[in-house]
């Protein structure tokens, strides 16, 4: 393909057009078969920070590194050729300013080739927003709940409790609406909190624990998978993988054991010539 001939992928504008439109179908991804299976259901595939809770068994998503964003980014990328894909800005890449923002931005669009990055609204994140956008990044924002933030928060709470965390949230939302984002993630927050956002907000809103009359939605898709024991309230299992894996885990150690495999059709019988 000439670098000149346009793909099929989906487009930053075209998510953006999405508000109050179609609804966004957004999933995550950190490999390359699972992009693979996804990609033609869903119009986003994030490659999550949650890849270090979810795949590297890590206790939050502070220990994760741009490294491994990137890692997981370039596998993502190699498989999804229709979604448009957006990277997380790992804990302690970006919260210091917008030059450092931008260099680890750069770096994860240079490297892994996607479209966009997501950062976790926090102090100063406006102005980062506008200079990413100015300089060629887009930006998905991310308000609410934020994971990167559980050691101040105490955990993976609810948020919008109080009035006054409320209004924090609706400014917050307003202020990366305002600073550019093209998209913004509204985790575990009140419905009623979530609609106002919407509401209030020029950019599309991608619900998670959030509200249906969210702009899209997103679920971290091992979750939907139903991979792991527990399920968060907000979370609809598509499936129960987990059962299945154990279910054939247990069934081929039983024939390993028994020596009922390999079987006759799965061994080679080479004749020498
Ligand atoms: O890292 C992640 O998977 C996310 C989603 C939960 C939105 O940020």
């Amino acid at each position: 393909m000439s670098k000149y001939e346009k793909t099929s992928r989906i487009t930053v504008p075209e998510i953006r057009g999405r508000k109050g439109n179609e609804k966004i179908v957004a999933l995550t991804a950190y490999t390359a078969p699972m992009a693979a299976l996804l990609d033609a259901h869903a119009d986003l595939l994030l490659v999550g920070d949650s890849v270090g809770m979810v795949l590297h068994g890590l206790p939050s998503t502070v220990g994760v590194t741009l490294d491994m964003m990137i890692l997981h980014g370039k596998a993502v990328m190699r498989a999804a050729t229709r979604s448009l894909v957006v990277v997380d800005l790992p804990f302690g890449t970006y919260e210091s300013g917008p030059q450092q923002a931008f260099a680890s931005s750069a770096r994860i669009m240079a490297e892994t080739g996607c479209q966009a990055v997501k950062v976790e609204a926090c102090e100063g994140i406006p102005d980062t927003i506008e200079f990413l956008t100015r300089r060629g990044i887009p930006v998905v924002g991310h308000v609410g709940l934020r994971p990167q933030a559980t050691n101040v928060d105490g955990g993976f709470k609810a948020k919008g409790r109080t009035a006054e965390e409320r209004e924090r949230i609706m400014a917050e939302a307003r202020a990366v609406d305002e600073a550019g984002a093209f998209a913004i993630v509204v985790e575990g927050v009140a419905a009623d909190l979530a609609d106002e956002i919407t509401a209030a907000v020029k950019a599309p809103t991608i619900g998670i624990g959030a509200s249906p009359r969210c702009d899209g939605q997103i679920l971290v898709t091992d979750d939907m998978l139903g991979l792991f024991e527990w399920t968060p309230k907000f979370v609809r299992r598509y499936a129960s993988l987990r059962e299945t894996i154990d279910k054939a885990a247990a069934h081929y150690a039983e024939d390993v054991k028994s020596g009922h495999f390999p079987g006759q059709a799965e061994i080679y019988t080479l004749r020498a010539r």
